[in-house]
């Protein structure tokens, strides 16, 4: 596995690709890789010829109240997860090196976004179209494959290589669970036992308003979800939301493509999990 740092050099090697006509399968991380990272390297190498794996904890896409400086970060560790996963080449750079100079044209997320974390992380999405953008065009991916355990996040990113048409496929990838139901993510190492105990009723509590969807209302699915969040867990409910999907949208019974999305905040982790599903 090649460890890259230099968006030039990252740049040159992915138009030498080009070039030889080899498919690229990227996968942008921020690191402190879990299976849910790793099985999206996974349908990178079973369907591209080459793996690219970015590892940035984008400053631009956190607030500045949030954990930033908290985020958990073992780059030795991640090396050798990725390289054991099939990874070909692990693209680092600092964040002086993917932004040297202050933006000189900023990025606004517009749609999707109005709802869910775009509410409670105002800025959030922005940064997170802002940074693919630079890192779709120096790593100039065939395929980029995302987890969709951030379902507003495969909605955004959808929204935005439609609209500026960048030549990239993108392939969302269920989400990898632990063995109770938990959805994996890098911050669950900041729950206390307690409370890793409690992160499982989250997804129960979706399952359960998964079940409800068929015939009760928006408000009544809701009312249910909160209240087995409510008496089972010490977290605070950020949102519990019924929507269309992928354009987020109020609804008030299910129909069609829908998610229901949660954000639970705990002493020191901020959780999301959801569930999406068709009815007819
Ligand atoms: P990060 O949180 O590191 O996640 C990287 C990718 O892994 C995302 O596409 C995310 O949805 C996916 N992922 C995380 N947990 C998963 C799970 N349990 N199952 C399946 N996929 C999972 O998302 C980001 O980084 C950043 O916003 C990024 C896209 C890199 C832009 O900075």
């Amino acid at each position: 596995m090649k460890i890259i740092t230099s968006v030039n050099e990252m740049q040159e090697q992915a138009g030498k690709w080009r070039v030889e006509g080899k498919s690229v399968g990227f996968v942008p991380t921020m690191g402190f890789l879990h299976e849910g990272h790793l099985t999206l390297v996974q349908q990178s190498t079973q369907a591209c010829d080459i793996t690219v794996m970015s590892i940035f904890v984008n400053p631009l896409q956190f607030g500045p109240n949030e954990d930033f400086e908290l985020y958990p970060r073992n780059i030795e560790q991640d090396q050798k997860h990725a390289e054991a996963a099939g990874v070909d080449v692990l693209f680092c750079p600092t964040a002086k090196e993917l932004y040297p100079q202050e933006l000189p044209v900023k990025m606004v997320a517009v749609k999707r976004t109005d709802r869910l974390c775009g509410v409670s992380r105002p800025g959030h999405f922005d940064g997170v179209v802002t940074v693919l953008s630079i890192l779709f065009h120096v790593v100039q991916p065939t395929v980029a494959y995302f987890g969709r355990k951030d379902a507003q996040q495969v909605a955004v990113v959808q929204g935005l290589v439609e609209a500026y048409r960048y030549p990239v496929k993108i392939v969302a990838i269920d989400t990898v669970r632990e063995s109770d139901g938990l959805a994996k993510s890098s911050r669950n190492v900041y729950l206390s036992n307690q409370e890793r105990e409690e992160a499982p009723f989250l997804f129960k509590a979706l399952t359960h308003a998964k079940k409800l969807a068929k015939n009760h209302s928006t408000e009544e699915i809701l009312k249910e979800t909160e209240s087995i969040i409510l008496n089972n867990t010490s977290g605070k409910i950020d949102y519990i939301e019924m929507l269309s999907y992928p354009y987020l949208e109020k609804i008030q019974f299910a129909k069609g493509t829908v998610i229901i999305a949660l954000a639970v905040q705990f002493s020191q982790a901020r959780l999301i999990d959801n569930v999406v599903f068709t009815l007819e």
